[in-house]
């Protein structure tokens, strides 16, 4: 089932992405899990506004459980993905680690969150219209001297190679530039969709927080990847296609069709050259 958010997508159908994109990137963001925990108290408050899956609070929790405990507050607007996230989150924290399930919209001024000293929104903002004024809301549930950092942009993971030998080379970056358009497109759909023509630095600036810095996580698994790995890019590849396949040429449209298919010989599933490498963008802001 879906939940109410603000675009078309169907969070719900997009578990078992959301699942295997949170193995994979779980080496990169611990120690940025860690990093940012260092960066508040003792027995922190850590709400994790649009959890999806709750991979990056599992490892919250994780490091939480190792020192002197806290509580996590997952909150997503979709209930499927919302259990999923406390039933991950749960496996982990231990008795030391209080973990509390909230189904809301994070654009909801009555939102009732604890006052937090960590908010975490990875990959949330973009999807609501006016993502200024989401950034304030976010930083009025912190507490004096909390955090609030946002994953938001960096470099789109790459997976393929340049020639797959079906269809013509470069692929990969067609299906990035159709992506950007799908994304073009499903921005200014949003409804109350507004521009934000600066960039997320200065609109946690714009949004009262202090101390504003960003750096980067890397997401490197190189070449021959794992079966998860290979599951990831044939369902990334798919979901590209399927979501933008209007900006794509039909002769790409018919190689991502034989790339996906278990039954083609050109499937990716069998290849032993795929990797996944990008990066993401982490920028966090105190208020004083
Ligand atoms: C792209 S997923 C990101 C999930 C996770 N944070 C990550 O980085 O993998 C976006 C998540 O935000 C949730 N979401 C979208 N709009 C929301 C809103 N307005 N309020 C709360 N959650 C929202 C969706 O249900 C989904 O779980």
């Amino acid at each position: 089932m879906s939940g109410h958010t603000h675009g078309d997508i169907d969070w719900a159908d997009r578990l078992a992405q959301l699942r295997m994109a949170d193995a994979l990137d779980a080496a990169a963001l611990a120690p940025v899990a860690r990093r940012l925990l260092g960066s508040v108290g003792e027995r922190p408050t850590v709400v994790d506004v649009g959890c999806g899956a709750g991979g990056m609070s599992v490892l919250f929790a994780r490091e939480l459980a190792r020192g002197g405990g806290g509580t996590v507050v997952l909150l997503d607007a979709t209930p499927k993905l919302l259990a999923e996230a406390g039933r991950a989150v749960g496996e982990v924290a231990g008795e030391s680690v209080e973990v509390v399930g909230l189904l809301g919209d994070l654009t909801d001024p009555a939102l009732d969150v604890p006052a937090a000293d960590l908010v975490w929104a990875s990959g949330v903002l973009h999807h609501v219209g006016d993502q200024q004024a989401a950034l304030r809301t976010l930083g009025g549930l912190l507490r004096p001297g909390g955090v609030l950092a946002i994953s938001e942009g960096g470099l789109e993971m790459r997976c393929l190679p340049w020639e797959l030998g079906v269809g013509r080379p470069g692929l990969e970056q067609r299906l990035l530039a159709a992506r950007a358009s799908w994304f073009e497109r499903m921005r200014a759909g949003i409804p109350g969709s507004v521009a934000m023509p600066y960039g997320w630095p200065r609109a946690l600036r714009e949004a009262g927080l202090h101390d504003v810095e960003s750096f980067g996580a890397l997401i490197d698994h190189p070449m021959p990847g794992s079966d998860l790995l290979r599951e990831y890019v044939v369902h990334r590849v798919g979901w590209f296609a399927e979501s933008a396949g209007e900006w794509l040429a039909a002769d790409d449209r018919a190689a991502v069709a034989a790339l996906t298919d278990p039954r083609s010989p050109d499937f990716l599933g069998h290849r032993d050259d795929l990797y996944l490498f990008g990066a993401k963008a982490i920028h966090c802001g105190r208020l004083r």
